[in-house]
């Protein structure tokens, strides 16, 4: 059964099915595309190759794309396509990059207007008659692919775009980060682990404007890829070093980061 659970303060909709609250998938594509679309500026080349995302080592150090010269390449969630020029300058020579913003696209388009530059603005989850089958070499994805609100559906599109034996590698917040919270010189849990209920901000980067995002485990991750066909050849829970750690009860911080990682990498094969 499926109850409606309207929240006045979110204005949004809320589900209540199996003892599960969520949001309709559909609207929340709508709400994170306007966030996106609002919010662009933010992540102008922020959470950009080399860097996989806060307090995580950076691919120079970690190589996890291997020889990128002459490869096609495919970005999901490419938003200032920053990652997309760092392949680029590697030699990659067939570029594609799928976002939800228009916004974030037009400094893409701005930062790489060659022919041999595919750049579509589409949910993850529905970029499916937009990319070719069994093509790119590498598929990645730098702090986007949690935005999904179909982790199976994309999970597949990625699986089918890519060539056999090409690599998917992609970075994300690590599962159990958001779960802690900083507060008088400790951190405490202040949210399950496993609490499969939408995470929905009221105000996004501080800008006023709601997003909502799926929680899911480190387990439905693998699990997932696993299911979708993938073999996994690494996963890094990103380490911060000692020397860097300073108090601080900000969201992302050293003082949290040293304690748990802020950011997951992994690295599977078709
Ligand atoms: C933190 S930014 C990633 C930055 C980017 N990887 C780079 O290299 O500069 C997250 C991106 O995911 C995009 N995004 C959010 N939800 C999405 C969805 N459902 N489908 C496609 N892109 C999405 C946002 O528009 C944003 O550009």
């Amino acid at each position: 059964m499926v109850e409606n659970r309207g929240n006045a303060y979110f204005n949004i909709e809320f589900y209540r099915e199996k003892g599960r609250i969520f949001m309709d998938a559909e609207k929340a594509l709508t709400i994170n595309k306007n966030c996106w679309n609002s919010i662009a500026q933010h992540f102008n080349g922020k959470d950009a190759l080399p860097f996989y995302g806060p307090y995580s080592q950076n691919e120079e150090e970690l190589q996890l794309l291997g020889n990128i010269n002459q490869t096609a390449v495919l970005d999901i969630g490419c938003g200032s396509g920053h990652s997309l020029e760092y392949v680029r300058n590697k030699g990659a020579k067939e570029l594609w990059g799928v976002d939800i913003s228009e916004a974030q696209l037009q400094t893409a388009r701005k930062l790489l207007p060659y022919e041999y530059v595919s750049l579509h603005c589409c949910p993850m989850e529905e970029a499916k008659g937009i990319l070719p089958s069994n093509h790119f070499d590498i598929v990645y994805s730098i702090y986007a692919l949690g935005w999904t609100m179909d982790l199976p559906k994309t999970l597949s599109l990625v699986y089918s775009s890519l060539k056999k034996g090409g690599i998917f590698v992609f970075s994300w917040e690590h599962p159990f980060y958001p779960t802690l919270d900083v507060k008088e010189g400790r951190i405490e849990v202040e949210q399950a682990y496993s609490s499969s209920q939408d995470r929905v901000f009221d105000s996004f980067k501080e800008e006023g404007i709601q997003a909502v995002m799926k929680r899911r485990t480190m387990s439905t991750y693998i699990n997932e890829l696993i299911q979708a066909g993938f073999t996994i050849e690494r996963l890094i829970e990103c380490e911060c070093s000692e020397e860097d750690v300073f108090y601080s009860e900000r969201y992302y911080s050293s003082f949290k980061a040293s304690k748990v990682p802020a950011t997951f990498i992994l690295k599977a094969r078709k």
